[in-house]
């Protein structure tokens, strides 16, 4: 089989209120939280530059310029680091940085879901394969796990969703898969739900946050009724796309940090700080005594 359309384009959906961090989300957009000392985004964008990502599509609203100025030059702080010699920080800036051109910003003007986002990166786009990824959803694995989806578009050139097991008492937060033929780094998706009840979810495979969609979706989003929670969702639509192109998932190795929930983003802030060999010794020592308390 001749490879599959390059995957060139992310789009990263940023618009969301994040009611549930208020206060601190009241003028600071929630995908600029920390997880140490990088923001949400900034893990996502990661993400996708290891995957071989050339251009990074931001579907932003109000109160989100904060992002764009994120991956824009800070001349004068540039400038300050040279003079004080913090060449390291400098550095780390510097590597962050997209070039120049490679990133597009649009707003979605009201909050109709994260189907009708993503429909707003149809001219962004283009008439290209893309990867979608949700900030929100921090996934925590070596190669990470965009890198694992390409590995199964590039066999396949189907759509991709990377899913992972989650506890019945999470299913009905979450897009749920149905599970066909195929091994973990690729099997067949033979239906999906958003956000089940438990009792009726198709397994207990939920989506990650992390799809690779072919260009066709953006038409169906058109046309997309509102769905669970009276948004327009993109589980609806990519089930509509199901009817005329194959679905694979990916249940990726790794593990995931839902950082739209308050335990989960205290719990990322933890996993990772650990991982961080400049603090995670002495960041131990501090948990140790929260722990027994002495
Ligand atoms: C969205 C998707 C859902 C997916 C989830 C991952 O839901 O609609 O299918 O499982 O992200 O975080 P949301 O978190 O926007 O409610």
């Amino acid at each position: 089989m001749k490879l599959p359309k390059k995957v060139r384009i992310a789009v990263f959906p940023v618009a969301g209120l994040g009611t549930r961090f208020l206060p601190a989300t009241k003028a600071m957009p929630k995908e600029m939280l920390p997880v140490v000392d990088r923001p949400l985004i900034q893990y996502a964008v990661d993400e996708a530059k290891e995957a071989g990502i050339e251009h990074f599509v931001f579907i932003t609203g109000r109160n989100k310029g904060v992002i764009e100025d994120h991956f824009d030059r800070q001349f004068e702080l540039e400038e300050t680091l040279k003079k004080r010699g913090k060449l390291e920080a400098l550095k780390e800036l510097q590597r962050d940085l997209p070039i120049a051109g490679q990133t597009s910003f649009t707003r979605q003007q009201e909050p109709l879901g994260l189907g009708h986002a993503v429909w707003c990166a149809r001219h962004l786009v283009g008439n290209e394969p893309f990867a979608l990824l949700l900030p929100d959803m921090l996934l925590k694995s070596d190669p990470g796990v965009l890198t694992q989806m390409i590995a199964a578009y590039e066999k396949t050139g189907n759509n991709i969703i990377a899913v992972e097991e989650a506890a019945p008492e999470d299913i009905s937060s979450y897009g749920v898969v149905a599970r066909g033929q195929g091994d973990d780094s690729g099997f067949e998706i033979t239906g999906m739900v958003e956000k089940p009840k438990a009792e009726d979810a198709p397994s207990n495979l939920i989506i990650s946050g992390r799809y690779i969609l072919q260009p066709e979706i953006f038409d169906l989003i058109s046309n997309q009724a509102k769905g669970a929670g009276g948004e327009i969702q993109i589980t609806d639509a990519m089930h509509k796309l199901m009817e005329h192109q194959n679905f694979t998932g990916v249940k990726y190795k790794g593990r995931s940090f839902d950082c739209g929930s308050k335990v989960g983003f205290l719990t990322a802030n933890i996993v990772f700080a650990l991982a961080r060999k400049d603090i995670s010794h002495d960041f131990m020592k501090e948990l140790q005594t929260v722990a027994t308390g002495s």
